[in-house]
């Protein structure tokens, strides 16, 4: 490896299928950004999917898919970066494995999104040991890649945290003064947060989603039909943006001349709902058009897909395999 290589970075997504715009918005413009500047590393999370969803995995297939082929739309290229499948690489489960011996209970008890995802999904039975499990799996994940650093959302920050406390007491156990394991750093991610239809957290289960490859009138219906400000009943009545759902779009698609307009058009009830919500469509669905056009060219070549998922899947095993030799070295498993 030249001397300049540059910083390497790891991410994953659970394969939820087709994206929306908050997938795009919160983490994947900030992945086509980063495969500019850094040796980035981007994975299919297919084992974390089964931690929650290990009744139903008649979809795995078909959504691990199509998120890949939205990863492409959205513009990462696979020239740039490396694209795989974590359940491909079986080197993750072993550091899993190994990492689990020395990992305190309480450290993963502790993982606020432990009690908070078995409150949100209280339907679900997740009393099970590959749930408990979640952080630990995600540790394994980063640090069998020696990432320098991880782009995730706030809500993924406490497990880059244990990741380092993990890799933290890797190091101490079997290091022998070495750091076999470096520690990752949150790389935060700064890009917008994009609301749900009704101004919840956008999610497909909920049905407030606009999906990437959603048509454009299916753009426009859900527009026009999304919640504004409760207090503005009639044309008339005055509103406040701040009260409003579309207001939270136009941060996100509008410039500061038309977020200027909706303000004083809002508050003084010179502009209808409807006429402040076109700029969020036209924005909308002038994003989406590459996009689109990507999506069709792979989707009508599949074969190119699981073509660029496997070249991606065998050089992440070279540095996978690189590491766990190491790993094991240090721990006394060369017999
Ligand atoms: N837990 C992450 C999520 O739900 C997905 C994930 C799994 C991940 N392993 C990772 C993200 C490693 C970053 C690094 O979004
Ligand atoms: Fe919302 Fe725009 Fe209607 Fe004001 S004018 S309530 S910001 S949609």
């Amino acid at each position: 490896m030249s001397p300049i290589a540059p910083p390497r970075v790891l991410s994953g997504m659970r394969p939820t299928g087709a994206l929306h715009l908050g997938h795009y918005h919160g983490a994947l413009k900030n992945w086509v950004a980063l495969q500019h500047t850094h040796d980035c590393y981007f994975f299919v999370a297919d084992w974390h999917a089964l931690t929650t969803h290990y009744a139903d995995h008649a979809e795995l297939e078909r959504n691990v898919y199509d998120m890949v082929v939205d990863w492409l739309a959205a513009g990462i290229e696979p020239e740039r970066a490396t694209l795989f499948i974590q359940s491909r690489l079986p080197e993750h489960a072993e550091l899993f494995t190994l990492l689990a011996m020395g990992t305190p209970l309480a450290w993963l008890e502790r993982v606020p999104t432990y009690k908070d995802q078995i409150k949100a999904l209280a339907g679900r039975d997740l009393a099970t040991y590959g749930f408990l499990g979640y952080p630990l799996l995600q540790a394994a994940d980063i640090l069998i890649y020696r990432a320098a650093f991880v782009p995730v959302g706030d809500d993924q920050a406490p497990h880059v945290e244990i990741t380092r406390e993990v890799a933290r007491r890797f190091n101490h156990l079997y290091g022998r003064g070495e750091t076999i394991l470096p520690e990752p750093a949150t790389l935060l991610t700064e890009t917008s947060r994009l609301p749900g239809l009704d101004g919840a957290k956008m999610s497909k289960s909920t049905g407030n989603d606009i999906a990437m490859r959603e048509a454009p009138a299916e753009v426009e219906r859900k527009v026009r039909r999304m919640q504004t400000d409760p207090q503005r009943v009639r044309r008339s009545d005055k509103g406040d943006p701040q009260r409003c759902p579309v207001w939270a779009f136009h941060q996100v698609y509008s410039d500061a001349d038309t977020r200027d307009w909706v303000v004083k058009g809002c508050t003084s009830a010179g502009i209808g709902c409807l006429e402040c919500k076109q700029p969020v469509i036209d924005a909308i669905v002038r994003e989406q058009q590459p996009w689109r056009e990507r999506a069709e060219a792979y989707l009508s070549n599949p074969k190119q897909v699981q073509w660029i998922v496997e070249v991606g899947t065998e050089q992440a095993r070279g540095v996978a395999r690189r590491t766990m030799r190491d790993v094991r070295a240090a721990m006394g498993l060369v017999y």
